[in-house]
């Protein structure tokens, strides 16, 4: 897919089909995270793969909002230390989304969907990721083969129009 079909392509799925994702197609993915741009390259993440069925199950229990985790064939738990202080707290924050959206694009590209899940129940996810002391999981990105219809470019995508939200120049 080209770029600009992937950035058009991607949606939040929450449901998927039993096929697996392959190896060589996760680690693309991963790759892409890898690559992501972060505040003076500090690269704070880990990437923990999971794609036992059980600890997925378990997974989709952090968040009311993460029940699309049991189905997916892999979900990739976002890991980092925890923050310093407050404006490393912000850092992380920022470049976790720049890395969710590099693996989701790069999910998209290969036509393989994703879905954003938080973490409320850190300690749940700790357990179940098997995390060293002093890290967290602020977020889960799940993956796998749409069971709805195939990912295509949306033309007209649920979102605030372009004039509402571009500004030239000056507000
Ligand atoms: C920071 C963040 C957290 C999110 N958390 C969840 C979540 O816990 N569960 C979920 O189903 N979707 C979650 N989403 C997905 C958003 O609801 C979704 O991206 C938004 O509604 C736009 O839809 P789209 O991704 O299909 O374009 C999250 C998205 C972001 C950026």
């Amino acid at each position: 897919m080209e770029t600009w079909d992937a950035i058009r392509a991607r949606r939040n799925v929450r449901q998927y089909t039993d096929e697996p994702v392959t190896r060589a197609d996760l680690e693309r993915i991963l790759e892409a995270g890898r690559r992501a741009p972060s505040s003076t390259n500090w690269q704070p993440w880990h990437f923990v793969v999971v794609t036992d069925r059980q600890q997925l199950g378990e997974l989709a229990t952090v968040w009311r909002g993460a029940g699309h985790v049991a189905a997916s064939a892999a979900t990739i738990a976002l890991v980092a230390a925890d923050p310093e202080d407050d404006k490393r707290a912000h850092l992380l924050q920022y470049d976790l989304g720049q890395v969710t959206a590099y693996i989701m694009l790069a999910a998209a590209d290969l036509a393989i969907a994703s879905g954003h899940a938080a973490v409320d129940d850190q300690n749940e996810a700790k357990r179940v990721l098997g995390l060293p002391e002093g890290h967290l999981c602020p977020y889960l990105i799940a993956l796998g083969h749409p069971a709805d219809r195939p990912l295509r470019p949306i033309d007209r995508p649920d979102r605030r129009p372009f004039e509402d939200v571009v500004h030239w120049d000056r507000w």
